[in-house]
């Protein structure tokens, strides 16, 4: 197959597979926001887990034996007790309205005992994989020990699809050398259908919102869409390192200045909304400095005082490109348009989540949202399920959009 933008080479479906009786070993990306409340881990936002159900639904209703692993956050090898995904699994029982069970391991002999008694329907999840460090380090010997209770592999994870990890690259290889077939699941086959495949030939105009803070982070991804898209609209504070390659002053606002050779044929903001940063002499959690962001206003001038920094795009910005959002057939957007979390910034970030919203229902646009905080602000502004399609994955739908290959889809076998 031929594509400019995302190649993607068909692989095995969990429609493909005969389950029946068999272990299914299935990765998912349970790696959802927690917090801690009354000295309980609580899930903040279920949509990681909600995604994978339709999956599960069918292995359930086909007789399999089913083992979810999955990670969440960066144990770094510990058992560190925030991070057990033992609420998860608590969560997943109501969700799917049937006991799941709990090992308080991802290897080992009380994994092997409890999948000996399982039964066809019956659903497991084991501890945290990166309580190992052998996890991330994709080690074969655990990925071995982990493949002793898969018949055949599932990959649900298109969150961790852009790791080669243990449970995402080392897991299907044993499973295949030993001739079982690795699929995809369902939000699996969904992520690669609207963030590849409909994109490959979009209905026109195409356009493309892209924020957040950083060039270095999307330069790869404008790179490919500069002569797939009509336009590429751009927030955030990547923004100010494009406005900087033009010649502006752009204060105190985050930018980078090795990038700025980069990305012409784009639209900027012609207005910010910008404030003064004042050190409080306080320090965050992370032992960084806590600014107290003052006397925020419009600027509609080329240049950024230098006292101040951009948080949003402005007005006018925010109307002519919610203009061009409203117009489009294809829309594609990654990362919002100014520090959306703080009320005062987080005008432009919801005038473009509307006519996103406009642009789906009466212009019958596809919409798809490419994961991270763009998803968040949708959320934030009640408009999360108004749109085609939003991505469940950060990182791993970047460097999808980048056309990389993912090491988590490349491990699963052929059709
Ligand atoms: C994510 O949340 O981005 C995925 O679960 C991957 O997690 P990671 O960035 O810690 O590998
Ligand atoms: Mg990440």
């Amino acid at each position: 197959m031929l594509c400019d933008l995302v190649c993607f080479m068909p692989k095995l479906t969990v429609r493909d597979l005969q389950v029946r009786g068999k272990r299914i070993f299935v990765r998912v990306d349970y790696n959802v926001p927690m917090e801690e409340k009354d000295g309980q881990m609580v899930i903040n936002d279920i949509t990681r887990i909600k995604e994978t159900i339709p999956t599960l639904d069918s292995l359930i209703q086909n007789g399999a034996k089913i083992i979810l692993a999955a990670h969440l956050g960066r144990p770094k090898g510990q058992r560190e007790a925030s991070m057990s995904l033992r609420p998860v699994a608590h969560k997943l029982a109501d969700m799917l309205v049937r006991p799941v069970a709990f090992v308080d391991d991802c290897i080992g002999e009380k994994v092997e005992k409890t999948v000996s008694v399982m039964q066809p329907g019956d659903v497991l999840l084991l501890e945290n994989l990166r309580y190992y460090n052998e996890e991330e380090a994709n080690d074969p010997a655990f990925a071995e020990k982990l493949a002793k209770v898969a018949d055949l592999y599932v990959n649900d994870a298109f969150g961790a699809a852009h790791r080669a990890h243990a449970s995402t690259a080392g897991v299907p290889r044993v499973v295949a050398k030993r001739g079982g077939q690795c699929a995809a699941g369902f939000l699996m086959e969904r992520e690669l259908k609207f963030l590849g495949d409909e994109l490959e030939s979009p209905a026109r105009p195409f356009v493309v919102i892209l924020g957040g803070a950083k060039v270095s982070d999307k330069i790869k991804v404008i790179d490919r869409l500069l002569d797939k898209a009509e336009t590429i609209l751009i927030g955030g504070a990547m923004a100010y390192t494009f406005k900087l390659a033009l010649g502006h002053k752009t204060g105190k606002s985050l930018v980078e200045r090795d990038r700025v050779d980069l990305a012409k044929a784009v639209l900027l903001p012609t207005d910010n909304i910008i404030a003064t940063p004042v050190d409080t002499g306080k320090l965050n959690k992370k032992g960084k400095p806590v600014f107290d962001l003052q006397n925020p206003r419009v600027n509609s001038a080329p240049d950024i005082p230098d006292d101040a920094e951009g948080f949003d795009i402005g007005p006018e910005t925010a109307r002519r490109y919610a203009e061009v959002v409203r117009s489009a057939k294809t829309i594609l957007w990654n990362g919002p348009m100014g520090m959306f979390e703080d009320k005062r910034f987080a005008d432009g970030t919801n005038t473009i989540a509307k006519a996103v919203v406009e642009a789906t229902e009466k212009n019958g646009a596809k919409s798809i949202i490419g994961g991270g905080d763009s998803v968040k602000a949708l959320n934030n502004a009640g408009l999360g399920d108004r749109v085609t399609f939003m991505s469940t994955g950060g990182g791993a739908s970047l460097e999808f959009l980048e056309g990389a290959e993912l090491p988590g889809v490349a491990a699963l076998t052929d059709k």
